[in-house]
């Protein structure tokens, strides 16, 4: 499984990165404005700054709703940089968006997923990638994770090219039944994947071995 951030953030992108763990990086309008980055200059060169950071693919989502500005913003997203994945929100305009954008060899990623109807269009459609929104789901008391585990069943079942992104990823107990259920990518804030780290008795086991260290070497 893939593990791309989901943030804006250098800082949090730059330690990730130094720790050798991602492969990639999804941003959206709000994760964009929680950062401050405003005017399109600022945010067209905010993407740039994350491309030259990570090897991966860099997730940027265009703000139009219609056919012909997404198109346009798309093009413009996918001319700053080769990991440029341009993000569509899952909607007609979008799949027409994503079809017409995949002809020119435009990577895309429709964003917004909350059923396997919507996934099925985006990837016949020629969507790179597919985003699931698992905590949302959650949120209003559906099961995310189910959600995920049908898509990944969907896709293998008709060997769908498309690769399944679990997004609104909340906590590890997410990440590990991502991997469970087999999906390509999950894309997490920094903190639910460093929170794969912590285990109470791997703590208590490092205290006993510098303890015991200390008690011969002072
Ligand atoms: C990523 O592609 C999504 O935009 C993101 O995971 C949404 O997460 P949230 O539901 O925590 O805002």
């Amino acid at each position: 499984m893939k593990f791309f951030l989901d943030t804006a953030n250098i800082e949090q992108i730059k330690t990730a990165h130094e720790m050798g763990i991602i492969d990639g990086v999804t941003t959206n309008p709000s994760l964009m404005a929680r950062e401050g980055i405003r005017g399109e200059e600022n945010i067209l060169a905010h993407y740039v700054r994350i491309c030259e950071i990570v090897e991966g693919d860099v997730s940027a989502e265009v703000i139009s709703t219609d056919f012909a500005g997404m198109i346009t913003e798309g093009e413009k997203l996918a001319a700053l940089h080769k990991q440029i994945v341009v993000k569509i929100p899952v909607m007609e305009s979008g799949i027409r968006a994503i079809s017409y954008l995949t002809g020119k060899g435009i990577r895309t990623n429709c964003t917004l997923i909350f059923n396997p109807g919507q996934a099925l269009l985006a990837a016949k459609a020629g969507a790179s990638y597919v985003s699931p929104f698992i905590g949302r789901l959650d949120d209003i008391g559906e099961d995310g994770m189910d959600l995920i585990e049908r898509l990944v069943h969907i896709f293998e079942l008709y060997g769908m090219e498309t690769e399944i992104i679990a997004a609104s990823i909340r906590g590890t107990g997410h990440i590990i039944k991502c991997m469970e259920a087999g999906v390509d990518v999950a894309t997490c804030p920094l903190d639910a994947i460093t929170g794969l780290l912590n285990h109470p008795l791997t703590d208590a086991g490092l205290e006993k071995f510098l303890s015991d260290h200390r008690k011969l070497n002072g």
